[in-house]
């Protein structure tokens, strides 16, 4: 999880502020670092693979001594970790840092290689300094020549740009995605991808928008739009203290993991696409064609949350890869006796890697002679560890009880395995993988998108958050989403709250509806849309109020709900995961309405370790 810090001033004290920064934005996780410091007129680079303590190292033996200069912490996405692929890029008299994906990467590197750049790295990055020294060598001034690079990127990006021939400068730019703060001391500049970074310097501080730009000097921040014209941001005084800094500034752990998504997705994602070859590299994850089409079943096995991102990845693996799959409650899996065998697969799925039910599923599995891949967040866990191979989502730290980043981490997790299935598989043909995969390079920007309805959410949660019961209800993929929606409110709102296939209501629970039980429904467009709106009117009839979750366009569900949510539409599949964001910031805003321990929910622990 990719960090920025950068510096401009009078004393010599780059490096300090830049190891000091990239020191704070440890927590995220990285795999390796670099920091470019402005020395006379040269801009000199130093990077190493793994912990700060490597860079330290390299520093010990070349110093670097600067007023000007740009730090990062990198989790690879494009290129795997190495001194070469990590930060900062140069590119002539440029050196840049970043964070995001940049979707147009391919187009854009063939279109540099052909004007004569000799592309040094694996990485989306350097391609953004090749772009910007272009501009320079023009003769254009810094900032212009970033706002120039700007505008030809397709995707997410933060990043801190330095020149030789602009010396007294560095250059910030934010667009979807990963945030960016600026901040200003007397006589000197900062910049950060995150507040902790640079929080010992200045209290004063500046979150760019998306499309804006900054210019840091020592006589401080001016800010412009993509045009160059300035644009007057107006400064926030930080008062936090040291544990609501760990937040982030956000009330609760869970509420930062929830606005967290697009990075941990982002990193999720990482090196594993290899656009240009249309395939997946799964960490080495090795599956061959033989040994994909002799398999005779999957069985995801997990509890609570990670049951619902299980089941979500069933229709993901069956519909794709064309592979029998079942779901079971990792707590009933062995106790029912599965029929496994070699040419089975279980793949337990688990945030902590810990949880004894998920350890005794695997460990069923593997008595039984089935090929266990698992899903985990936790590198030396024990489900980690017994396993034949492992696909860690990087979703980070997951301090709120109530699991957030972890699910939709999952979730692509799954998708990257089904993908990677039906290519070996040769299920897919190369247009469907190419659409296929950009569709999975532009979930962060989307997941970043969606979370505006924050304010939206919150207003609707304040209509509902007295009512005692709740149903949500989904049809196909969205059915495991209602299940996660109703655990996320029964979880920290204390609500009793219940999650159906929309089809089943009329089985029994549709007894259960009157104008106290309000009904979440998962109404985005597919191919069960028609069905799903006849559900939604059987609600509406017995005098239900409907909150209703569809996608952007869908004009007609507003007669039939008294409330509507919308997202984007991102296909079959990963619409699930946008789907996501409504229901877990209404459970959070329900929560903090009645006022209870959102983080740590009562008789709730992070890690189950127990049967
Ligand atoms: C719900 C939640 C739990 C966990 C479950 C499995 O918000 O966090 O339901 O999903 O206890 O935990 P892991 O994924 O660590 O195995």
């Amino acid at each position: 999880m990719c960090g920025i810090v950068g510096y401009v001033g009078r004393e010599h004290r780059a490096m300090d502020v830049l190891l000091d920064g990239l020191r704070r934005l440890e927590y995220r996780g990285y795999d390796s670092a670099g920091v470019a410091i402005l020395e006379g007129e040269k801009i000199e680079v130093r990077r190493a693979k793994g912990k700060l303590i490597n860079l330290e190292g390299v520093l010990r033996d070349k110093p670097l001594q600067g007023s000007v200069g740009l730090g990062h912490t990198r989790w690879a996405t494009h290129g795997k970790p190495s001194e070469r692929n990590a930060h900062p890029h140069r590119a002539g008299s440029v050196v840049i840092v970043h964070n995001g994906i940049i979707e147009n990467y391919r187009e854009l590197r063939e279109e540099l290689e052909a004007a004569g750049c000799v592309v040094a790295s694996d990485t989306d990055t350097e391609l953004i300094a090749h772009l910007i020294n272009l501009g320079v060598r023009e003769g254009k001034e810094l900032l212009t020549a970033v706002r120039e690079a700007c505008a030809r990127l397709i995707g997410s990006f933060a990043l801190g740009a330095m020149s030789e021939t602009d010396p007294n400068h560095l250059v910030a730019a934010k667009h979807g995605g990963s945030p960016i703060i600026v901040g200003q001391g007397e006589k000197q500049a900062f910049l950060g991808s995150d507040i902790p970074a640079i929080l010992p310097y200045t209290r004063e501080m500046i979150s760019l928008y998306d499309g804006d730009f900054a210019l840091l000097s020592e006589e401080g921040v001016q800010v412009v739009d993509a045009e160059g014209r300035p644009v007057d941001r107006e400064p926030m005084t930080i008062q936090w203290d040291p544990v609501s800094a760990e937040r982030g500034g956000y009330d609760h752990f869970m509420q930062k993991e929830i606005f967290e998504q697009p990075r941990a997705i982002t990193d999720t994602i990482g090196t594993r696409v290899i656009e240009s070859a249309l395939d997946l590299d799964l960490d080495g994850i090795e599956f061959t064609r033989e040994q994909a089409d002799a398999l005779r079943s999957i069985s995801l096995v997990a509890c609570g949350t990670s049951s619902y991102a299980c089941m979500v990845g069933k229709y993901m693996i069956e519909q794709i890869a064309g592979i029998r799959c079942e779901v079971d409650l990792a707590s009933e899996f062995r106790y029912r006796q599965p029929i496994l065998g070699p040419d089975c697969m279980v793949m337990p799925v688990s945030q902590s890697g810990e949880t004894a039910d998920t350890l005794g599923a695997l460990r069923e599995g593997r008595a039984k002679g089935a090929r266990i891949l698992s899903v985990c967040n936790s590198r030396e866990s024990t489900i980690a560890r017994e396993s034949d191979d492992v696909l860690y989502t990087h979703a980070g730290p997951e301090i709120g009880v109530a699991s957030t980043k972890a699910f939709v981490t999952q979730v692509v997790a799954l998708y990257l395995i089904a993908l990677k299935l039906a290519i070996v598989r040769g299920r897919l043909s190369k247009d469907e993988i190419q659409a296929r995969l950009s569709e999975l390079m532009r979930l962060p920007r989307l997941v970043e998108e969606t979370l505006q309805i924050d304010q939206h959410v919150q207003k609707i949660a304040r209509r509902y958050f007295k009512a005692e019961d709740f149903l949500f209800l989904g049809r196909g993929i969205m059915y495991p989403v209602a299940m996660e929606g109703a655990l996320k409110l029964k979880e920290i709102s204390y609500i009793h709250a219940e999650g159906y296939a929309a089809g089943e209501m009329k089985h029994g629970p549709i007894a259960l509806i009157d104008e106290n039980m309000p009904v979440v429904v998962i109404a985005t467009q597919g191919a069960l849309h028609e069905k799903l709106i006849s559900n939604l009117q059987q609600v509406r009839a017995r005098d239900g109020h409907v909150i209703a979750i569809a996608t952007e366009g869908d004009e007609k569900i507003a007669e039939e709900a008294n409330e509507v949510i919308y997202i984007k539409d991102l296909g079959d599949f990963l619409t699930s995961i946008l789907a996501t964001i409504p229901v877990q910031l209404f459970a959070y805003h329900v929560a903090t309405l009645r006022g209870t321990d959102v983080d740590q929910p009562r008789n709730l622990a992070k890690s189950v370790t127990v049967e």
